[in-house]
């Protein structure tokens, strides 16, 4: 009898332990390498290209080194219209994202139909590439895999940066630079929870939808709305600049801060954009001595708050 704490105890350890162990046995089974990239995956990796974060090609977080995402609306070879197609194009010397380097890690059957029908082991960083998403069959399924179009069709990115026009060209890589730097993660999520959350945001990722991805900017703790799908549900660039220039001027109580040094000193016709005297509009008008508040400048087409509104619309 005077044991029997004793007994009880020794039995919660033992299961404990046998617990634990079965955990260190069976979970290796499951190979998170072996999880295939899902379409969303291949496309943020090859938007992003290699690394958003601190990186030694892109040191101060300015955006360098970042593929183009282009609606391809003409035959790059013939000039011809058709269909739209999106490519991603990774001029000369722009690092390809780590699926390209280690296909591996674009999961089974991605990496196979990668390498042997679309070509990627032949890309060639000093020569550039331009890649796009393709559909194949492996073991009787389809599934999209990456193809090397600069090897299998002969669109260098010089071809097609030619017909490319610049509204439809996606800056979203640099864009998420954008993104790290600012800190947004500080008080907005990419991740809606697996709870009445993604009512309200939309759906919860999946875990091929992460592949090669660095980083993948979850955020830690949320403040604001999750941004996920933001592109989806307000997909006005308009809002967007009025929004990023001073959130106060669509949302009267915001606490985000405002970002208008990302539209650097000149504006879309190249005119010095003066803050001062946009500032001293704005107390005016906040303090009812003006009707309506001064106009947000347009930004330049190759202003960070371009790449970072880019990105918004991306995240789809
Ligand atoms: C101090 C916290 C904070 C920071 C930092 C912050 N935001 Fe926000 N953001 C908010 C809040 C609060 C809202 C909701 C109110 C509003 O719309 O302004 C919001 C709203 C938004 C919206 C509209 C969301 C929707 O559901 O339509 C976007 C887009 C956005 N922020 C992008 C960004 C980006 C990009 C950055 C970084 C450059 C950033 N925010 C930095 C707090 C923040």
């Amino acid at each position: 009898m005077a044991f029997r704490e004793y007994k009880i105890g020794a039995r919660m350890f033992g299961l404990a332990l046998g617990g634990s162990m079965c955990i260190t046995l069976l979970l290796p089974a499951f190979d998170f390498a072996s999880v295939s990239s899902t379409d969303v995956a291949l496309d943020k990796a090859f938007t992003a290209g290699h690394e958003t974060a601190f990186n030694l090609e892109d040191p101060f977080l300015l955006g360098w080194n970042k593929p183009l995402k282009i609606t391809l609306k003409a035959d790059p070879k013939t000039g011809q219209p058709m269909a739209a197609k999106e490519v991603y194009v990774y001029q000369t010397g722009t690092t390809f994202p780590a699926g390209i380097l280690h296909p591996r890690i674009l999961g089974k059957g991605v990496e196979e139909l990668s390498v042997q029908q679309g070509k990627i082991g032949e890309a060639q960083k000093g020569a550039g590439a331009v890649f796009a998403l393709a559909k194949g069959s492996f073991q009787g399924a389809e599934i999209s895999y990456v193809e090397n179009l600069t090897a299998t069709k002969g669109w260098t990115p010089a071809v097609v940066m030619s017909v490319a026009k610049d509204e439809d060209v996606s800056h979203a890589g640099a864009g998420k630079t954008m993104f790290v730097r600012e800190g947004c993660w500080w008080c907005h999520t990419l991740l809606p929870e697996q709870t009445q959350d993604w009512q309200v945001f939309g759906a919860p990722p999946m875990l091929g939808d992460f592949n090669g991805e660095s980083p993948t900017a979850f955020g830690s703790d949320r403040k604001a709305p999750d941004l996920l799908h933001v592109g989806s549900r307000n997909s006005s660039r308009e809002w967007m600049m009025l929004h990023f220039f001073n959130p106060r001027l669509v949302q009267p109580h915001s606490i985000m801060p405002r970002f208008d040094y990302l539209w650097g000193d000149k504006d879309a016709s190249g005119q010095k954009i003066d803050f001062d005297k946009w500032r001293a509009e704005y107390i005016q008008y906040r303090d009812g001595a003006r009707v309506t508040p001064p106009e947000v400048p347009a930004y330049s087409k190759n202003s960070e708050i371009r790449y970072l509104i880019d990105y918004m619309m991306s995240l789809k």
